[in-house]
């Protein structure tokens, strides 16, 4: 995935994924760093092979390596984290080799990753086929809530926690 590659190697990434881990480095709660990204791209890909859903495999990987990408302006300036992944998205994407359609479609999911009508979605066991709504539900798959010492105080809702194991 030589698109995949080059999002890896971009300074934009590097430097956000630096800025998130010092952020978050006393962090109790789930962090926003590298292990987090691969989950959900893994768990995304998983997804897409067992429903079929035949989504561009660079797309799930670029949506999955993004989306939280901007999680520490979220914390310095108060720009909530899925507008800043998507801008950092929607420049990095086209260095990448994305055309301007591919990037379109990753930023959308990336934005959506948090929405209500997402989460509503998702509550109601409605699986779209779409790269947002893999992504949404692979994030949320993704977090070991089952071992968490912080799950008590966690802002999750007891039914939106992974209080098993899953994938
Ligand atoms: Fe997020
Ligand atoms: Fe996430």
């Amino acid at each position: 995935m030589e698109r995949i590659d080059n999002i890896i190697k971009h300074t934009l990434f590097v430097e956000n994924l630096n800025q998130n881990m010092a952020w978050e480095a006393e962090r109790r709660f789930c962090r926003h760093d590298l292990a987090h990204f691969l989950d959900v791209a893994r768990i995304a890909r998983i997804i897409n092979l067992e429903e079929r859903l035949g989504i561009e495999e660079e797309l799930l990987y670029a949506a999955a390596l993004l989306h939280d990408l901007g999680r520490h302006l979220q914390y310095s300036d108060g720009i909530s984290h899925e507008k800043a992944g998507a801008a950092l998205a929607s420049k990095i994407l086209p260095d990448c080799g994305f055309d301007r359609k591919e990037t379109e479609a990753v930023v959308e999911a990336i934005i959506s990753h948090r929405g209500q009508e997402a989460e509503e979605r998702n509550r109601a066991g409605v699986k779209g086929q779409n790269l947002a709504n893999v992504l949404y539900r692979a994030d949320k798959a993704g977090r070991p809530c089952f071992l968490c010492p912080a799950r008590q105080d966690c802002h999750w809702g007891e039914e939106q926690k992974n209080l098993v194991l899953r994938y």
